[in-house]
């Protein structure tokens, strides 16, 4: 596993490089998107270089991650509207056809239904190129929460009471946070061909000294990133201070 510590705003400009050199190469390219408060500079840094003609997403083909139940995609904080307003608004892709976000409604059993179209439409796509990945302070990469199975496809789960804590930042009140999402899953994660994970400041650090040298376990759901055979992890010095105190 490749690791690269350093400061933003060169940890996003690098992770957004390499999503352009990406796209430059193959146009119609695949990318697993995440949410979050990660990876905002970077869609920030893709639409600068998508003004600045460097690049263009007109082929680009995209599956997020991840959505919470019960949030329509307008609702200000689901994650369709996230990526609309972080990125697809701002960029010439072709929104409609081309950006898959699944969706937070509908009763259990067309959660579920969705969910295995989800994974059936990436690979009729050819499978992701690219993902980029942000980090829970609990380990948990989309939202697969410790004790999820290595084999898991996309599926609906709870999220942990500490992930709802830490959400709870962008909500009005903790009671608001949804409890329970629509995630990829750890095994249709693995399948992307080239993944990259993001994660700063301190309430990562545990997380990232799990994924880095911890032992490959469902308890750390991060921690089989270990086996990708191509996965970098970009990372600032906060959140990987336990690493590097270890290495002394
Ligand atoms: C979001 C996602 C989550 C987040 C993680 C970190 O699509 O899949 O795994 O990446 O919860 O969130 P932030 O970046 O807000 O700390």
């Amino acid at each position: 596993m490749k690791v690269v510590v350093a400061a933003e705003p060169e940890l996003s400009q690098q992770i957004a490089q390499a999503f352009i050199q990406q796209i430059q190469v193959k146009p119609n390219s695949v990318l697993g998107l995440a949410t979050g408060s990660t990876p905002i500079h970077t869609y920030q840094h893709l639409v600068e270089a998508y003004k600045a003609k460097q690049v263009s997403f007109k082929d680009v083909v995209t599956f997020n991650l991840d959505e919470y139940v019960g949030l329509e995609g307008t609702h200000h904080q689901s994650y369709r509207y996230f990526m609309n307003t972080q990125l697809f608004d701002h960029i010439d892709i072709q929104k409609e056809e081309n950006t898959h976000v699944l969706l937070g409604t509908g009763d259990a059993e067309s959660l579920q239904h969705q969910a295995k179209a989800f994974d059936a439409k990436i690979q009729e796509c050819g499978g992701i190129d690219l993902q980029i990945l942000g980090l829970g302070s609990d380990g948990h990469i989309g939202f697969n929460e410790p004790g999820t199975p290595f084999d898991s496809l996309t599926h609906c789960t709870s999220l942990a009471p500490s992930t709802i804590t830490d959400n709870a930042r962008l909500f009005d009140d903790i009671s608001e946070v949804p409890t329970q999402a629509v995630t990829m899953g750890l095994h249709t994660i693995m399948q992307a061909r080239r993944i990259l994970l993001m994660a700063t400041g301190p309430k990562k650090a545990e997380a990232v000294y799990h994924l880095v040298k911890g032992p490959v376990t469902e308890e750390w759901p991060c921690s089989i990133l270990q086996r990708h055979p191509d996965c970098a992890i970009f990372v600032d010095a906060e959140a990987y201070a336990l690493v590097s105190s270890q290495k002394e």
